[in-house]
């Protein structure tokens, strides 16, 4: 099972998930990352939902469309769309600005 860690200011929040889970999908149902997880459409629209990744971005897909189109140079920097994101393995992220 993945394990995500969540980081928010100075704490890191940390949980196994189910294989192919998407956080913002989990924050819906009020589970981890919920309430930290800063989210609105879940459909790659309003960028609402960007984090951008601590580590395990490697094992993460290629940004789909809708990601390239909605974090544009962001992307570069290591930001990714939690709706459109299905985990498979470790990940460690955040919603604050470096
Ligand atoms: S929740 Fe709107 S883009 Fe992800």
């Amino acid at each position: 099972m993945p394990s995500v860690t969540f980081r928010v200011g100075d704490q890191a929040f940390t949980e196994e998930v189910a294989d192919n889970t998407n956080l913002v999908v989990r924050a819906g149902i009020k589970k981890f990352p919920f309430p930290h997880l800063k989210y609105k459409c879940g459909m790659g629209k309003c960028g609402t939902c960007a984090c951008r990744v601590l580590a395990g971005a490697d094992a993460l897909p290629e940004p789909n469309w809708k990601e390239e189109k909605v974090l544009g140079h962001r992307l570069a920097q290591g930001w990714r769309l939690g709706c459109q994101l299905w985990l498979h393995h470790d990940l460690e992220l955040t919603q604050d600005r470096p």
